[in-house]
């Protein structure tokens, strides 16, 4: 293969080196091209550009393919658990089997939230949306935390262990506290004699005066819904949390950041707008036809469909299609919205439309009917979706911390006013067209 690359602007060569990761992705590394050029290259939404180097996961768009640190997510699906497929994509490797005992010790330890953070609750509203408390909640960690929290990379990295697992632990416990209080429903404490998902249930379903048992399918689709979403490489709450991490913020704060960038729907927000989208088609009658109709002539959008990098069937919707059967199946819950789900998939991979521009069902089109079923109202789902990808970003903030990189500071093509001169506030009605906004009411 070349190892070079060359770029002709305006009868002058310039000369770039060619990249190739360990999977054989391709890149011109024109990390030279403004000193040498003064040009820049425009990439709006980044379709084009590789923003770092990592070792964490990797996908292959056109084949379908996910792997975490090189493991298929069919095997890690089929054999490994969240807290697993957590330890791996922060550490690296798989555990032996002490590691993997300390790992989760440590995480089940962390369960608790300080009783000063009770209070901060108590101060939202509740119409509050869960996912602005989960992002407040989990920056005011650092709070509590302020030896790991300190800015200084080298300082943050010692702690790095601790806050990683404590994360992983007290994100989960923050959760279920926002639907407890949205609900105006007194906290459950964790409980140690219980699993990671259990635990979580029973912090969002149990009563002081009784506890929730849930179904083991239930828990079993928790668990694999969260380990289907640990990592993504660099998905925008992914990129968000590196960006904030470029610039020396500490954990707390750049996986705070992460939650506030998950909450679109055209990111995170996707599961919920799911479900929207199947309720309306129902209550309107449609079999799917008509919403298929208006999605082609640009007035709806099918959520759940479409994905920036994968232009084939996302592995994922694959194992949680067939997950969803089997929940509902174990609640004996018979939901039209399933019915709706499956003949919108019919029609539009049979449709050229969707066909054409590589349109597949991506993770989010069966993981919220699964989580419906486990009686989640609609404002968790993204919430859900931030516990699984808690272990994806802590483990970009390490390679970042680790990596000691710049700061991320994409430029801009600036289309603005060229340079005026001041008015001063007496001469602007004669000399200055008024600005648009908010009109001005004698
Ligand atoms: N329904 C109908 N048309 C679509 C859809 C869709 N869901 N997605 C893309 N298109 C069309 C789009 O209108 C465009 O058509 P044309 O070429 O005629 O202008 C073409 O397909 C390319 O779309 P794009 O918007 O340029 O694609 P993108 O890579 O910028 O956007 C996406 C990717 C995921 C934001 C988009 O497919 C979408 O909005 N999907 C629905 C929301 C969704 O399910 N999001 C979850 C993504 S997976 C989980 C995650 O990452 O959080």
């Amino acid at each position: 293969m070349e190892d070079s690359a060359t770029i002709r602007i305006a009868n002058e060569n310039y000369t770039f080196p060619l990249m190739e990761g360990s999977e054989g992705e391709k890149a011109i590394d024109t990390r030279t091209l403004r000193s040498k050029s003064g040009y820049i290259t425009y990439d709006e939404g980044y379709g084009n550009t590789g923003s770092c180097e990592s070792a964490i996961t990797f996908i292959d768009g056109e084949k379908g393919i996910l792997r975490y640190r090189g493991y298929p997510i069919e095997q890690l699906a089929e054999s490994s658990t969240f807290i697993e497929a957590a330890y791996l994509i922060i550490y690296g490797e798989l555990p032996q089997r002490k590691q993997m005992t300390e790992f989760s010790g440590r995480v089940l330890r962390n369960a608790r939230i300080d009783v000063g953070m009770h209070r901060i609750f108590e101060g939202f509203p509740h119409s509050s949306h869960p996912m602005a408390m989960l992002s407040a909640m989990l920056n005011s960690l650092g709070c509590y935390y302020p030896e790991m929290a300190t800015n200084n990379r080298e300082r943050d990295l010692e702690y790095f262990d601790e806050a990683a697992s404590l994360l992983l632990s007290k994100v989960r416990t923050l959760s279920a506290m926002t639907y407890r209080m949205k609900n105006g429903l007194p906290f459950v404490y964790p409980k140690h004699s219980m699993g990671y998902c259990q635990n979580f249930l029973h912090m969002l379903f149990s009563e002081p005066y009784h506890d929730y048992v849930p179904h083991d399918d239930v828990v079993k689709a928790l668990d694999l819904i969260l380990l289907l979403h640990a990592d993504h490489e660099q998905n925008c709450s992914t990129s968000t949390v590196r960006m904030v991490a470029s610039g020396g913020a500490n954990l707390f704060a750049s996986v705070s950041a992460g939650v506030c960038a998950l909450w679109g729907p055209l990111h995170g927000g996707a599961n919920m707008a799911v479900v929207s989208m199947l309720q309306k088609i129902h209550d309107a009658g449609d079999d799917g036809s008509r919403f298929i109709e208006a999605a082609k002539r640009g007035e709806a959008r099918l959520m759940g469909f479409g994905h920036r990098v994968y232009k084939n069937y996302d592995p994922r919707a694959r194992i949680l299609g067939k997950t969803c059967e089997k929940v509902l199946a174990a609640l004996k819950q018979n939901n039209p919205l399933l019915d709706i789900a499956r003949r919108l998939e019919e029609k539009a991979l049979s449709d050229p439309y969707f066909v054409d521009r590589k349109l597949y069902p991506n993770v989010d089109f069966y993981s919220g009917i699964i989580l419906a079923a486990i009686g989640l109202p609609l404002d968790m789902f993204t919430v859900i979706f931030s516990i699984g990808r808690m272990p994806g970003w802590i483990a970009n903030w390490k390679e970042i911390a680790e990596g000691g990189g710049r700061i991320h500071r994409p430029r801009q093509i600036y289309v603005g006013k060229n340079q005026r001169d001041y008015v001063l506030m007496k001469d602007r009605a004669k000399n200055l067209a008024p600005a648009e906004g908010p009109q001005i009411t004698e």
